[in-house]
This record gives C-alpha cells, structure tokens and sequence, in this order.
C-alpha cells in the first residue's frame, strides 16, 4: 500500500514538475503563434491590395486591344499576311485576358465571355479563316465586323462615345507595315 502511495505521490510530483517546467513555455510558444498569425494577417493583407492595384483595369487593357486592332487594321492595308495573322493572336489573347481578368464586371449585365461570344468572336473566326486564305476582300469585310463589334459592345456596356473606326494611316512611326 505504501508502495503504491510513494508511486503515486512520485507520479504527481513528477507531473507537478513537468507541468511548472511547461507552464512558461506554453505562454512563450502562444504568444509566437499569436505574433506569427498577426504577420501573416497582415501579410495576405498586403498581398490581396498589392494584387488589386498590379492588375491592369478595363481601361488599360482596351488601350492595348485599340493597339493591337489598329496594327491589324493597317497590316491588312498593306496585304501583310504574317503581320495581320500576329496581330490577330494578339487581339484574340486580349479578349481571353480581359474576359479571365474581369469575368463579371460591375455595371455589365452579362458575363465578360457572353458579350465577346456575341459581339467579337464570329468575326475573329473569319478573320483567322481568311486570313489562311490570304483573302483581302474577304478579310477587310470582317475587319469591319470585327469593328463594328467593338462599338456594340461599348453601346451595351454604357460607353457608346467610345467608337472604333479603321485606321487610315500609322500613329507608329517606328514600325513597318508593308511587306518586305
Ligand atoms: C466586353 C465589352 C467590350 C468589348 C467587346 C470591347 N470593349 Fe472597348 N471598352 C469597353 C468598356 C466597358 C470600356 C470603358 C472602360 C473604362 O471604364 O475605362 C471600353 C473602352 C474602350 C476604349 C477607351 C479606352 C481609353 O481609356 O481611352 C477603347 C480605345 C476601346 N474600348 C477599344 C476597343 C476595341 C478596339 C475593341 C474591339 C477590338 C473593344 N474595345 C471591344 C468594353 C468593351
């Protein structure tokens, strides 16, 4: 019996110990925890504004589609295929990044996708046919489309004054647009 009393009274005091040796530590190790979650809070913070104001708005990326599209337009001036077939890449991948940046834009009443499906892709795919063709007739016909379908959707998205015309001449002087 008193064996079992100076085990158990040895098992409690060691516990006793363990417990008064943990105690500090436990309150040292809660407060890095906390710390830590506090700098990593601020951190996503940090993160999630840093991400907001490093992507591009609609505005930046129409400014880069109005470039691309005047380079196609005047590429097709000049008959140069190969430019107007890169040009046309680049305005297709600014469709896929605007709908991919801004699937659901505040003020639009569809989807990002639906209004490029209706207003952009019929005559993007044209384009890319006739272009294989080598069909100016063909392809300036759907340039105007294409055109055109700018303009639709600046009318549904409530930006109407904002209207596309076909290039005439350069505004870039530092780049060819015929043949070689
Ligand atoms: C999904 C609908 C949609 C399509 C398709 C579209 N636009 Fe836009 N565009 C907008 C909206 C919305 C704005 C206004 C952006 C803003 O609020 O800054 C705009 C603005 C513009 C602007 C004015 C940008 C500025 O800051 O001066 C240009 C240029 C432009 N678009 C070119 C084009 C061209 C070229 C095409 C076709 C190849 C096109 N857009 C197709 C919705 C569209």
């Amino acid at each position: 019996m008193n064996s079992i009393k100076y085990g158990l009274s040895l098992f409690i005091s060691t516990l006793v110990i363990f417990q008064s040796c943990n105690a500090p530590d436990k309150t040292q190790e809660n407060k890095k925890v906390n710390a830590l979650q506090t700098r990593v809070d601020s951190l996503i913070k940090r993160v999630d504004s840093l991400e907001k104001s490093a992507l591009p708005g609609i505005g930046p990326l129409m400014l880069i589609l109005q470039t691309h599209h005047t380079k196609l337009g005047l590429a097709l001036n000049k008959g140069n295929w190969q430019l107007a077939d890169f040009e046309l890449e680049e305005v297709e991948e600014d469709f896929i990044r605007l709908s991919n940046l801004y699937p659901v834009y505040p003020g639009f009443a569809s989807p990002t996708e639906q209004y490029v499906k209706t207003y952009i892709a019929p005559s993007i795919e044209q384009l890319e046919e006739f272009c294989d063709k080598k069909d100016t007739e063909k392809m300036r016909r759907s340039y105007k489309l294409l055109t055109a379908g700018c303009n639709s959707c600046h009318r549904e998205t409530k930006h109407p004054f904002n209207v596309i015309i076909e290039p005439v001449q350069s505004a870039f002087p530092d780049q060819k647009f015929e043949n070689e």
